[in-house]
Order: structure tokens, then C-alpha cells, then sequence
């Protein structure tokens, strides 16, 4: 408790926020009253969640709150039990699974995703034919090949593994197979790109690779993550939706949320393991929200709470 790191929720992140007098059109995502049941188990329980354009929207809350079925549910890998999800404006909760990434939801994919015996080139064309489409009239051309390698360096030098292209994915280590699967999302060019646990399993180093990666691929489009650690969800994120039992409990941005009691309890509750569990948790017992505590940070029990 007593050496508590600096306030990282201090950061003046937030040149993207639109502020409290948000109009319907500045939000990229709207789902309302979403639910999803599992023979009558209810894992998403009727839940509204607003994504403004253009910022990192971080969906957090313990283990089983259904972050990941939330996520299902975007992409339409999962059907919705009741609700609607919009996207810049439109109904698409009827739409299926393609034609949801082809308006520009994509989610970057667990690391099965990338193909462990191809180069890290290769991947990333494989990527890039696939938001090109796959015609005819595409592979004729010699130069419209030479225009993918290009596009595919591009690719590489933006997320800093160009000098890594020739390599085979299985091969690297495991940050940069992560690098490589959010390379592979952005080759598909998404306005929304969702990421599940982007820095599961990694260490100090790769965790802050990925943070800036992000931030820098925000700048273009809009992000909505699942991250367990703090530290990122602290650092990075404009706007915070804490789930917990399939429900929204909090939102807003970091400070506000690291001084919700109730998401205090819910973290007390049934997340004391799961944050100790965290790569950077430290030996003493943590307090469920604070920095240090396997990084919730300055989600720490709030004294003169704001609500
Ligand atoms: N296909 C499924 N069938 C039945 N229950 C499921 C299924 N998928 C998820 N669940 C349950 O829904 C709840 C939310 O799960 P999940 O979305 O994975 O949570 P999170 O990602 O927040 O840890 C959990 O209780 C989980 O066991
Ligand atoms: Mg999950």
C-alpha cells in the first residue's frame, strides 16, 4: 500500500472524448437491452453498451460476468436471446457473422488464428486477400501481387515486425505471435476492431509493446478490449464498462470506475485469485483494486467516493 505507483488514470489520454453531450452519431456501437441465455442461464442480462467512435473502450468485471459472450454476440458468433446491436446508426443484430466483418466489426482472434507454419508474410497476406476479396480478375495481375507484398511490409513496419516478416509465425516468441494476430485484424482494415485479453499471458515488456500498439492503431479506428490488467485497462483506456453477473455495474473512465463500492465488492467478491493471478501481481495479498495488486491500480477502496 505504501508505495503506490503514480496515478497512471492521470494521463491526458483523452483528446478523443467527446464529453458528456454525446449525440447518437458519435457512437460507432449501441447495443440495447442485450441478452443472451444458455438454456436458461442467463450470461447477458440485458445489457446497454455504447462504444463512442474513435475511442478505446475497455469492457472489464471477473471472471465469468460475460465479457466474452458479450463479445460472441457482436461479432454474431453467438445469436442474441433479445436485443438490439447497432453499428454506426444501423440495426445489424440480424445480420450474419460475414457480413457483420465486412461492415468493419472485426475481432482479432485467439493466436490458434494465425497460421503457425507460415511466415509472418504470408499471414499477413493471407489477411489482406481476404478483406481484397479473392477474384479472378485480382490474380491476374503480377502488380496487383507486388501492391500485396507492398501493403504487407506496410503492415509489418506499422506494428514493428518488418524485420521478422521471413520467420514462421511458430517460431516467434510469444508477444510477438499476439503482434502478429493483431496485425493480421488490421489487415482487414476494421473501424471496430474488438480484442479479447490482448495481453493474456504476456510479460512486462511485450505488455507495453502491445499497450502502445493499440494506442497507436486507435488513432485510426475505434477499439472495444477485454483486459483483465489494470495497468493497460488504466493506461490506455478512454472510456471503462465494468460487467458483473452478465450486467453493467459501472462505466465511465478509469477514476471513476476504481471508485465505484460496488465494483470494489464485485472484484472483492469473486476476484481475489484472478487478480492475484495476473503476471505482475505481487506477493503481498492485494487489495483487490489497487495498482500494485496485479494492477488494479488505482482502483483502490475510494474515501471520499464520487457518487
Ligand atoms: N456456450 C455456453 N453455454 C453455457 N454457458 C456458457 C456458454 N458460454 C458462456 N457460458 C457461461 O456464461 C457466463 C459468462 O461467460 P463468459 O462470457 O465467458 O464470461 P467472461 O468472458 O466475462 O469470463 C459464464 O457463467 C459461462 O459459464
Ligand atoms: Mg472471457
Amino acid at each position: 500500500m505504501s508505495e503506490r505507483k503514480p496515478s497512471l488514470a492521470a494521463r491526458p489520454s483523452v483528446a478523443r472524448r467527446v464529453g458528456a453531450g454525446a449525440t447518437a452519431s458519435d457512437y460507432i456501437l449501441e447495443t440495447t437491452g442485450l441478452v443472451k441465455e444458455f438454456k436458461g442461464f442467463v450470461a447477458v442480462s440485458g445489457v446497454d453498451l455504447k462504444v463512442r467512435r474513435g475511442e478505446i473502450h475497455a469492457l472489464i468485471g471477473p471472471n465469468g460476468a460475460g465479457k466474452t459472450t458479450c463479445f460472441n454476440l457482436l461479432t454474431k458468433f453467438l445469436e442474441p436471446t433479445r436485443g438490439t446491436i447497432r453499428f454506426n446508426g444501423t440495426d445489424i443484430t440480424g445480420e450474419p457473422p460475414q457480413r457483420i466483418a465486412r461492415r468493419g466489426i472485426v475481432r482479432s482472434f485467439q493466436i490458434s488464428a494465425v497460421f503457425p507454419h507460415l511466415t509472418v508474410l504470408d499471414n499477413i497476406r493471407i489477411a489482406l486477400q481476404q478483406k481484397l476479396g479473392t477474384s479472378f480478375h485480382f490474380w491476374k495481375s503480377e502488380r496487383s501481387l507486388d501492391r500485396l507484398n507492398d501493403r504487407a511490409m506496410e503492415l509489418l513496419t506499422a506494428v514493428g515486425l518488418e524485420r521478422h516478416a521471413a520467420m514462421v509465425a511458430i517460431e516467434m516468441p510469444y508477444g510477438r505471435k499476439r503482434v502478429l494476430e493483431i496485425a493480421t485484424t488490421l489487415a482487414l482494415d476494421p473501424e471496430l476492431m474488438l480484442l479479447d485479453e490482448p495481453t493474456q499471458g504476456m510479460g512486462h515488456e511485450d505488455v507495453d509493446r502491445i499497450m502502445q500498439l493499440i494506442k497507436q492503431v486507435a488513432a485510426k479506428r475505434s477499439i472495444l478490449m477485454v483486459e483483465h490488467n489494470m495497468k493497460v485497462v488504466a493506461g490506455i483506456s478512454d472510456t471503462i464498462t465494468v460487467l458483473a453477473r452478465g450486467a453493467v455495474l459501472a462505466e465511465g473512465n478509469y477514476a471513476t470506475v476504481a471508485a465505484d463500492p460496488q465494483v470494489i465488492e464485485a472484484y472483492m467478491g469473486s476476484e481475489a485469485s484472478e487478480l492475484a493471478s495476473l503476471p505482475q501481481a505481487h506477493h503481498h495479498p492485494p487489495s483487490p483494486l489497487s495498482v500494485e495488486a496485479g494492477d488494479f491500480g488505482v482502483l483502490r477502496p475510494a474515501t471520499g467516493a464520487v457518487r
